[in-house]
């Protein structure tokens, strides 16, 4: 499978800006950071909170329910060890975000 449009326009996720997308089962968490554009599964693995509605900072996003951070690079949980979520590649084509669910970006 190859990149995806997630049909959502780029001027919809301003700097500092967070979306939930969903592709047929999968619901994609993308933020927009000073240090680019990120892609992660938006179910928190604890208990299903949205990321997306969580506090973004230094590169993380805090989940909104129990405040367990997740680092959009990697997914890496930091600070319950060996507790991940997936990322996936994301880049903008012709105005809108595209996505690839196949390659975790870790
Ligand atoms: S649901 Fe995210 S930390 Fe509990």
């Amino acid at each position: 499978m190859a990149f995806l449009n997630t049909e959502l326009a780029s001027t919809a996720l301003p700097s500092n800006g967070s979306f939930c997308v969903k592709i047929g089962a999968a619901q994609v968490g993308l933020f927009r950071t000073a240090e680019g554009l990120f892609a992660i599964d938006n179910l928190c693995p604890h208990r299903g909170a949205p990321l997306h509605d969580g506090f973004v900072h230094n590169g993380a996003v805090t989940c909104p329910w129990h405040q367990w951070d997740f680092r959009l690079s990697d997914g890496a949980c930091l600070n319950v060890p060996k507790v991940q979520i997936t990322t996936y590649p994301v880049e903008e084509r012709d105005g809108t975000i595209w996505i690839n669910l196949e390659k975790d970006a870790s």
